[in-house]
């Protein structure tokens, strides 16, 4: 019997067939070929839960979708450093999708937060492109092992959202590999997504829907892709161009013109019908390998996924500050202020947005707790001036309290898909009314609800921040967990927190041209800028708090041919049980290029009882020690020193030690005649062709640097070192004992 996803049957295939293949049939199918009896197969959004709309609904609407789960938003997931959560959130997306037949779930979005004002920083990840790649892979490996496809996205770099279908990110190419590809580089190495879904940006000024190195030469022949690539919804802007350059399937079709445009670019000899097939096969693989077969309905356990939702939003959340506030005291009286803990705001806005099947709100859990409990709304959330009655009436209620909750965080209407945000402060409304509580009660704690990253002037003036960002339907009861105390924070964040916007890394540059986003400060975005511009910051990447403490102790390197694996023991110096999450940062002293102070490299997470000691073990690969050297088009380690720094967060380092490299598989130095006399005389490698060719005596004299004469002539390049008493015959026979290396 043919194979619908064999050459032969390609063969059967009429060219309008073909061309009917490689786009959608509407917004989430793909084509029908009843003549053939070729299925279609379902994609559906998305990244925190299924948004299967029914038929002819708007690509945007929300409310025609079917009853999901709402999964915690990845920026709160990819809080918890926990590769075990994002991989069973994996299996449960992937059992709600197979259920509803759908065939390939569009996400997780694993994009970089290069700016914390772009407007969908809610779906990523992270700033750090380890991080990021870390989780994205084990949700896929989750929703994989299900059977149903993911589409990775959106590839790639894109990091703002106004003008996001035409603008081009700009950036040199270290950049490029070292941030903005990294994550989906280790996806598709590692998970073998079912699909990639280009973005609408491009990169360097060709669109990403037509750009043939992106899509073809780096995606498949350099990473091995297998899969079919996508384009966001409406990317392609030229078909032709879009299945040259290695898209294979336009999302959503535009019906009969899309397939007229590919007969009619076959016809004209624009389009070859290689290329064609190519992409029509990718199609026809897909929708063999990832339509659901099964007819009967399949259930799932909802109740099952939103208690799952509870415990990953629980232990995702992220504890900024705690004086002795949480968890909350029992018995004592408790002042629950401001309206999103009666109108949550638990998920993002658009392509994202879940018909959630159960939303408990903070108030419900706290009356479900029998906690003795008064609420004020403290300011209207769909406003941004304060609103008097309801301000007194929060600040009488919290002069009575003997503690203080303040919910607050971004309305709705400033953060979403499709725009970015124009600032990171809390409306007026609600740091007002944090200002006025904080004067009449010295036990106030915060819990704010927002996708991204929001300024705190009042940090000082609070006792507790709890950053839940947004958590999902289950939002009040994880939120009631940690503040009760069942649940003990162990969340971390995956972003740094700013004093102000304006110390942003690319505060100089993001949505500054319509057409051209400029990436000016290269490597140096997220921590790697703070870190190397000793930028203060609020709360610096990976940073969280426990209600216990750690001890870290007996950090011990072990040097393999290709890794180098740290080892150490963490203790639980606490009363209560807790989970740490060990981080480990490399800092590269081998290489003589533009780098970050450190970078994080792994980590692992622990869970210790009181009294409890652990031994961690962290593995570093190869590329944890590389970068991306344009000029020979490849990763490169460079032999020396590399620090390998193990703490608590990206400022918090409690262990360090250096591991010197030796590695064969190095970059041999390369000394020229444009070779410094200084820095050839420090390279260790090159001390026996100095000696054999009689230069070390030559140079003696300069060796130790001391004066600012010998400081000088070290400065000059080995085609001058005449001047310092090298003849042409030492030069040719160093560097021909060089080369030989
Ligand atoms: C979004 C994608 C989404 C698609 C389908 C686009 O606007 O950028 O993330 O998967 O719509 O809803």
């Amino acid at each position: 019997m043919t194979k619908q996803n064999d050459q032969s049957f390609i063969d059967q295939l009429t060219l309008p067939e073909k061309a009917a293949l490689v786009s959608g049939k509407d917004a989430w199918y793909t084509a029908t070929l009843e003549r053939v009896g070729l299925k279609r197969l379902m994609m559906t959004d998305g990244p925190s839960g299924l948004r299967k709309q029914n038929t002819n609904a708007a690509v945007t609407g929300i409310n025609d979708s079917v009853t999901a789960v709402s999964f915690p938003s990845s920026a709160l997931t990819a809080s918890s450093f926990d590769r075990d959560a994002l991989n069973q959130l994996g299996h449960h997306l992937g059992k709600a999708a197979r259920a509803e037949k759908v065939g390939v779930l569009l996400g997780p979005g694993i994009n970089l937060k290069r700016s914390p004002l772009a407007g969908r920083n809610f779906e990523y990840f992270s700033e750090d492109p380890y991080l990021a790649g870390e989780m994205a892979s084990a949700y896929v490996d989750g929703v994989q092992a299900e059977g149903v496809g993911v589409s990775v996205k959106h590839f790639a770099a894109n990091n703002r959202e106004n003008q996001r279908f035409t603008m081009s990110s700009d950036m040199d190419e270290r950049t490029l590999r070292e941030l903005y590809l990294t994550a989906f580089e280790k996806v598709v190495k590692h998970s073998h997504p079912a699909t990639l879904m280009c973005s609408y940006n491009a990169i360097n000024g060709t669109l990403n829907s037509q750009n043939k190195r992106l899509l073809t030469d780096i995606l498949r022949d350099e990473w091995g892709f297998k899969g079919l690539v996508m384009s966001d919804w409406g990317a392609v802007a030229d078909h032709t161009a879009a299945i040259q350059a290695g898209l294979d399937l336009e999302m959503p079709g535009k019906g009969p013109a899309s397939t007229q445009e590919i007969v009619d670019a076959v016809n004209a000899g624009a389009l070859s019908e290689h290329d064609l097939n190519r992409s029509v096969l990718r199609v026809l693989k897909l929708v063999s390998d990832y339509r659901p077969e099964s007819e009967t309905v399949e259930k799932y356990d909802l109740d099952e996924q939103h208690q799952f939702a509870r415990k990953l939003a629980g232990e995702s959340m992220v504890l900024l500050k705690n004086e002795n506030v949480l968890p909350l005291k029992q018995g004592r009286s408790l002042a629950v202020i401001g309206e999103l803990a009666e109108h949550p705001r638990y998920q993002g806005g658009g392509s994202s947005h879940v018909n959630a099947y159960q939303v408990v709100t903070p108030l419900d859990a706290i009356h479900k707790a029998d906690a003795k409990a008064v609420y004020e709304a403290g300011y209207q959330l769909d406003s941004e001036t304060a609103d008097q009655k309801r301000l007194d009436a929060a600040v009488s209620a919290a002069k009575q309290a003997d503690q203080v909750l303040i919910f607050a965080g971004y309305p709705a209407s400033r953060e979403s898909e499709g725009f970015d945000k124009t600032s990171l402060a809390l409306p007026d409304n609600q740091n007002a009314l944090i200002d006025a509580v904080t004067a009449v009660n010295d036990h106030v704690t915060v819990v704010l609800q927002n996708g991204s990253v929001v300024l705190m002037p009042w940090a000082d003036k609070v006792q507790g921040i709890l950053e839940t960002y947004l958590a999902g339907e289950a939002v009040g009861e994880a939120t009631w967990d940690i503040l009760s105390g069942d649940v003990n924070p162990a969340g971390r964040l995956a972003e740094t927190f700013p004093i102000r916007l304006a110390d942003t890394p690319s505060y100089l540059t993001f949505n500054a041209d319509p057409e051209h986003e400029n990436y000016r400060e290269g490597l140096f975005m997220g921590y790697r800028y703070y870190d190397k511009k000793q930028v203060p910051v609020a709360f610096p990447f990976g940073f969280g708090l426990s209600y216990t403490t750690f001890k870290y102790a007996n950090l011990q390197l072990n040097i393999g041919s290709d890794s180098v694996t740290a080892q150490l023991s963490v203790s639980n110096t606490g009363n209560v049980a807790g989970t740490e999450t060990v981080q480990a940062y490399v800092a590269n002293k081998a290489s003589r290029i533009e780098k970050p102070v450190k970078a994080l490299a792994n980590f692992a997470k622990v869970a210790l009882q009181p009294g409890e000691t652990k031994t961690v073990s962290v593995t570093l690969d190869q590329r944890a020690f590389s970068w991306y050297n344009p000029e020979i088009s490849d990763w490169q380690v460079d032999n020396g020193e590399y620090d390998i720094l193990i703490g608590t967060s990206s400022q918090d380092i409690r262990l360090q030690a250096t591991a010197t490299l030796d590695w064969p598989q190095a970059a041999k130095p390369k000394v020229t005649l444009n070779s410094y006399i200084g820095d050839v005389l420090a390279l260790p490698e090159a001390q026996a062709a100095l000696k054999a060719s009689g230069l070390t005596e030559t140079f003696a004299a300069l060796a130790s640097g001391e004066t600012t004469d010998q400081q000088m002539l070290l400065n000059i390049p080995l085609r001058s070192a005449n001047m310092v008493g090298a003849t042409q015959e030492q030069l040719t026979q160093f560097l021909t004992l060089m080369h030989e290396l």
